[in-house]
């Protein structure tokens, strides 16, 4: 059975595409077409540089909307980055910490992490981190001590109180942006293991209320039955949320049949 005590969570991950008109027309598609939001949660991560003007268009409807990558000092010589409270300013609620490219492209250690995840806390955004193995890794079944890994250095210092602020995103490596996607199976044994560490770290409390994504390669035809997978409460779209007419079935991906 999926637990759906937990509210689901869509959202989508831009990365470095679409110009400033595209964004603000999806934008304003995808707050059309919401309303009130009601029982899903839905977000989009933006280029931080249309931040505000996308912010602006959400504004008055229940859609989150969020910056892809942050620094974990508010001001200094840190040429090219960006600050918790410099999104916040602009609007932005919430942010990724840790996604798969910012570690294997941009080669981010895990040491930054829990500083990250921190004041993103601190300055009132809520977080999304991510975790993944590379297909290396799952190669050499090392997908569990991995996770453990990423999830250590995330978590270092978060505390039980801040679980209804923070999110996890299980996102394989190998299967984002690849048309691959985790079976069903997969999906659930990672999400098990990254729940299970949390309730070892936070307690039941924090493990049964954090919300944990799949993100990789999800499309309008996977969605329902990766939604369907118990421990998945919501999922993380990069390509397949570009296009209303892709990421809108994901967001309904219970409002309709699947092909
Ligand atoms: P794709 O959906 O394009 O595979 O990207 C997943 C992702 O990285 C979302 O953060």
């Amino acid at each position: 059975m999926t637990n759906r005590s937990r509210k689901p969570y869509i959202a989508g991950n831009w990365k470095m595409n679409l110009d400033r008109a595209k964004c603000l027309d999806l934008i304003k598609t995808i707050k059309g077409r919401l309303g009130d939001g009601g029982d899903r949660e839905v977000a989009v991560f933006a280029p931080a540089i249309y931040l505000a003007d996308v912010t602006a268009v959400a504004q008055g409807s229940p859609l989150g909307v969020g910056g892809q990558n942050i620094w974990y000092e508010d001001n200094g010589a840190f040429t090219g980055e960006l600050a918790a409270r410099m999104l916040r300013e602009v609007g932005a609620d919430r942010v990724l910490v840790g996604h798969s490219e910012r570690r294997h492209v941009f080669k981010e250690p895990d040491e930054w992490m829990g500083r990250k995840v921190r004041i993103a806390l601190d300055r009132d955004l809520l977080p999304i981190y991510c975790v993944g193995e590379t297909l290396d890794e799952r190669k050499a079944n090392r997908t569990d001590r991995v996770l453990k890994r990423q999830l250590e250095s995330g978590f270092d210092k978060v505390r039980p109180e801040d679980a209804h602020r923070l999110t996890v995103a299980y996102e394989p490596v190998w299967a984002i942006g690849t048309g691959e996607t985790a079976t069903p199976e997969m999906a659930g044994l990672a999400h098990k293991t990254i729940r299970k560490w949390i309730a070892q770290r936070l307690g039941d409390t924090a493990a049964n209320t954090i919300r944990i994504l799949y993100g990789g390669s999800v499309k309008p035809d996977n969605a329902r039955e990766l939604m369907a997978v118990d421990g998945v409460d919501g999922l993380l779209v990069g390509g397949a949320s570009m296009q209303a007419d892709t990421f809108i079935p994901i967001i309904e991906y219970d409002l309709r049949q699947t092909p």
